[in-house]
């Protein structure tokens, strides 16, 4: 079964997203950062939901800000002002470890290496503080998962998503890391909204799956209001694809570039989709550089959404 480490910011789909790796995958760790909300907040939503699920997964406490401290986009305006409004969980009676999320990704990817996936549905800075940390964690891991960045529309920018915006730098650090990388943009995750009838079954199903379906019924309402449109977005889990339904997301090698000069481009994702031949002849500066990720191209709407209603339907 694959090993997994998932740092995240929860957040609604990031719940989704270790209720999902807890059930289908070997979840050993969730880290936390700051993002959707600050990262005691993040922290407790995710000790509350490994604990809604009756699951002793370790949580550690990972960045309270960004490599460079700037603060980062408004959060609030998806998720709430907890980070995973929609239903009031009761207070995680676990406390994260005292160890810091940087020290426990380091060890358990020294303890696993090279069978650790690690997926990264926040920004990034917990991975690119491990990446200096310890210069050897992209030949320790199997592959990192990420969401965040787009290679079309964004959300807090017109073409740059949360997750980079939040910390360019540590994404700039991440996908140039070497390691295997799966990367998710917003322009296909916002494509997966699941539906009233799809939110219908999680309420037919056991308390995991109707909190499940309360706390996304929020997130719907605030898609609606943002975006008008009609759905919940589950972002962060579908991540996990590639080790939960491989024939369900199609994947392209791009190279992805993060933009980090100050301005309207900042923390944007620049992805080279031009489909230029290697043997073009074209001026160095013209031609494509290496390709650094495997791109989620196209999901396979009813594929994804079924594994996922599945994995969260299991829970009692
Ligand atoms: O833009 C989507 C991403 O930002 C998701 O990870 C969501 O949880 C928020 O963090
Ligand atoms: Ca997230």
């Amino acid at each position: 079964m694959t090993k997994l480490l998932l740092d995240g910011d929860p957040g609604h789909d990031d719940a989704v997203a270790i209720l999902v790796a807890a059930q289908r995958l070997e979840l050993l760790a969730v880290t936390t950062v700051f993002g959707n909300a600050p990262v005691e907040a993040t922290t407790r939503n995710a000790l509350a939901i490994l604990e809604l699920a009756g699951l002793e997964v370790p949580v550690a406490a990972g960045a309270a800000r960004s490599l460079l401290g700037e603060p980062p986009p408004a959060a609030g305006a998806a998720h709430g002002g907890s980070g995973l409004d929609g239903v009031a969980l009761p207070e995680p009676r676990r406390a994260p470890l005292g160890a810091h999320a940087v020290e426990l990704l380091i060890e358990t990817a020294r303890a696993h290496r090279e069978e650790l996936v690690v997926a990264l549905t926040g920004p990034q800075t917990n991975m690119a503080l491990a990446l200096r940390l310890e210069p050897r964690l992209p030949r320790w891991l199997r592959a990192v998962a990420i969401m965040g960045g787009s290679a079309g529309p964004g959300n807090v920018r017109p073409m740059a998503c949360r997750n980079v915006v939040a910390d360019p730098e540590a994404a700039y650090i991440v996908f140039g890391c070497g390691a295997p990388i799966f990367w998710l943009g917003f322009e296909t995750s916002r494509t997966v909204l699941l539906r009233e009838g799809d939110l219908a079954r999680l309420r037919a199903g056991g308390r995991v799956a109707r909190t499940v379906a309360a706390l996304l019924d929020f997130y719907r309402q605030r898609y609606r209001r943002i975006y008008g449109a009609e759905g919940a977005p589950i972002h962060d889990a579908l991540a996990l694809l590639p080790w939960l339904r491989p024939d369900a997301v199609r994947l392209e090698p791009v190279a992805l570039e993060v933009a980090l000069a100050p301005g309207p481009t900042r923390g944007m994702t620049v992805v080279d989709r031009r489909g230029i031949r290697p043997d073009a002849g074209l001026p160095a500066e013209q031609m494509p550089k290496p390709a650094n990720v495997q791109m989620a191209a196209a999901i396979d709407r009813d594929a994804a959404v079924e594994t996922i209603l599945e994995a969260l339907l299991a829970y009692p």
